[in-house]
C-alpha cells in the first residue's frame, strides 16, 4: 500500500506550487487537489507556453496521470468549464483524466456577488479577497446549505439552487449590492450540463482503492499556510485549511496515509491582498525585486507586495505542514542584489522570539535581520548544483540550519526545465 505525497505553499501563496509539481508528477499516478477553488493560480511553463491553472490539478499535462479534484475543493462550473475547454482546445485530453469528487462544493455566482458586498462593507479592513466567492460557498458548506456536485445529477437540483439562491438575494439586499448579473446564473447551468459529462465520482473511495492498489498520488495544495483559515493571518486568510492535515480532510485519507511532505517557499516572500506581511519592503528594492520576479497575481493580476525571507514564519509552517523536504523557489530573481537580508527573529514585547505569535501586527513585532551576501550572477541556466555559486548554497545552508529541514530543490527560473536537484 502507498502512502500520499503531499506538496504544499509555506508561505502566502504563489510559491510556485504549480511548476514543481508539473515537474513531479511523472513519477505519481494520481495528482489530487484537496482545497481552496479558483482564487488559486497555479502557473506552468514549458515550451515556451505559460499555462494558468485555476481548479485542475497540475498534472493535466502530463500523458497518463490521472488529476482529482477532491471533496475539499470549491468549484466555479462557469470557471471549470473555460479551464477544459482552453485546455481541450491545446489538444490535450482531459475528460478521462480528470476526475471530480461528488462531495466537492459548488460556488455560485451569487457567491461571488456576496464576496463583493461583503468586501465592499468592511472598507479599509477588506480581505484583499479575489472575489471568486471562495468565502461564501465555504460558510454555505460549514453552515449546510451547500450545493454539491454530486447533486447536479438529481433530480431535485434546480429546486435546491433557487432555495439558496433567493436566501442569497435576500443576504444581498441587506448589503444593498447591486451588480446582479442574471446572465450569469444562465451560463452557470450551461457550465453545469458540460460538468455532468465529466467523470463524477466518490473520491475518497477512489483514492483509498488506488493507494491499495499500490498508485502513488501527490496531494497539491493552494493558497499557503499562513492562508489557513485556523493558522494564518486571521482574518486575513482564505476559508479553508491549506496545511498538510487540510489534504486527510480534503481527500478523505487517514492521517496515517501522508508520505512525504514538500514544503515550498520563495527565496523572499510575497503576499498579494491585505494583511500583517513582517518583513515588507515598501520600498524601491521591493519594486525592484517585484518587477525582476514578474510579481503580479496569476489570479487577479494585481501587484503581489514583496518582502524579505521570514524565518520565523517559515519555520512556523514546517512545523504545522510536517515538511520533511523543502524547495526554494525563485532563487534567480535576487541575482543582481549585492546583500539579502533574512528575518532570523522578532522583537516582540520587549522580547527576542523565533516563532510566529497570535498577533504580529505592525505594531507587535520588528522582524530581526542578518544580513548575507548575495551571489551578483545570472544562475538562470545552472543545471547542477556544481554551477551554482557558493552564495548561493550559503544562502540554502543558513535556511537549513535555522529550519532544520534539507532544501531538496532550487528552482532558478519560470521553465519547467529550470530546476536543480540538490
Ligand atoms: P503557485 O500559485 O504557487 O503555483 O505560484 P504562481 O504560479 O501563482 O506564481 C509563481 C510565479 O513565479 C509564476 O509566474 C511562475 O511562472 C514563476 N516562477 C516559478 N518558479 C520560478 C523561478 O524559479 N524563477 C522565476 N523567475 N520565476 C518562477
Ligand atoms: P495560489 O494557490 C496568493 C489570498 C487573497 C486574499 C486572501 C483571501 O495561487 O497560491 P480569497 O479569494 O480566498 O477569499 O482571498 O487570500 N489568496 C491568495 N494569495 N495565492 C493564492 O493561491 C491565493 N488564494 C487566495 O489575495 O488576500
Ligand atoms: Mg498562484
Amino acid at each position: 500500500m502507498q502512502n500520499v505525497d503531499v506538496l504544499l505553499g509555506l508561505q502566502w501563496g504563489d510559491e510556485g506550487k504549480g511548476k514543481l509539481v508539473d515537474i513531479l508528477s511523472p513519477s505519481y499516478d494520481i495528482i489530487a487537489r484537496f482545497q481552496g477553488g479558483p482564487n488559486a493560480g497555479h502557473t506552468l511553463i514549458f515550451n515556451g507556453t505559460k499555462h494558468i491553472l485555476h481548479t485542475i490539478p497540475s498534472g493535466i499535462f502530463r500523458d497518463v496521470i490521472i488529476n482529482l479534484i477532491g471533496n475539499g475543493v470549491v468549484i466555479d462550473p462557469i470557471i471549470l468549464v473555460k479551464e477544459i475547454k482552453n485546455i481541450e482546445a491545446q489538444g490535450v485530453e482531459v475528460k478521462s483524466r480528470l476526475l471530480i469528487s461528488k462531495r466537492a462544493h459548488l460556488i455560485m455566482p451569487s457567491h461571488r456577488w456576496l464576496d463583493a458586498a461583503s468586501e465592499a462593507l468592511k472598507g479599509k479592513e477588506k480581505i484583499g479577497s479575489t472575489l471568486k466567492g471562495i468565502g461564501p460557498a465555504y460558510m454555505d458548506k460549514t453552515g449546510r446549505n451547500g450545493l454539491r456536485i454530486g447533486d447536479i445529477e438529481r433530480n431535485d437540483f434546480k429546486n435546491k439552487f433557487e432555495l439558496l439562491y433567493q436566501k442569497h438575494l435576500q443576504l444581498l439586499k441587506y448589503y444593498n449590492f447591486s451588480s446582479i448579473d442574471e446572465k450569469q446564473i444562465q451560463e452557470w447551468f450551461e457550465s453545469i450540463e458540460v460538468l455532468k459529462q465529466m467523470q463524477l465520482v466518490d473520491g475518497e473511495h477512489y483514492i483509498n482503492e488506488a493507494l491499495n492498489k499500490g498508485k502513488k498520488v501527490l496531494a497539491e495544495g493552494a493558497q499557503g499556510t499562513v492562508l489557513d483559515i485556523d493558522f494564518g493571518t486571521y482574518p486575513f486568510v482564505t476559508s479553508s485549511n491549506t496545511i498538510t492535515a487540510g489534504a486527510c480532510t480534503g481527500l478523505g485519507i487517514s492521517p496515517t496515509k501522508i508520505g512525504n511532505v514538500y514544503g515550498i517557499f520563495k527565496a523572499y516572500c510575497t503576499r498579494v491582498g491585505s494583511g500583517p506581511f513582517p518583513t515588507e519592503l515598501n520600498d524601491n528594492l521591493g519594486e525592484q525585486i517585484r518587477q525582476t520576479g514578474k510579481e503580479f497575481g496569476s489570479t487577479t493580476g494585481r501587484p503581489r507586495r514583496v518582502g524579505w525571507l521570514d524565518l520565523p514564519a517559515l519555520k512556523y509552517a514546517i512545523q504545522l505542514d510536517g515538511a520533511q523536504e523543502l524547495v526554494m523557489m525563485k532563487a534567480d530573481v535576487l541575482s543582481e542584489l549585492d546583500t539579502i537580508k533574512v528575518c532570523t527573529h522578532y522583537h516582540y514585547n520587549n522580547q527576542v522570539i523565533d516563532y510566529l505569535p497570535y498577533d504580529i501586527s505592525e505594531t507587535t513585532i520588528t522582524p530581526i535581520y542578518q544580513e548575507l551576501k548575495g551571489w551578483k550572477k545570472d544562475i538562470s541556466g545552472c543545471t547542477t548544483k556544481r554551477q551554482l555559486p557558493k552564495t548561493v548554497l550559503k544562502y540554502i545552508e543558513f535556511i537549513e540550519e535555522h529550519t532544520g529541514v534539507k532544501v531538496s530543490y532550487l528552482s532558478v527560473g519560470p521553465d519547467r526545465e529550470q530546476i536543480i536537484k540538490l
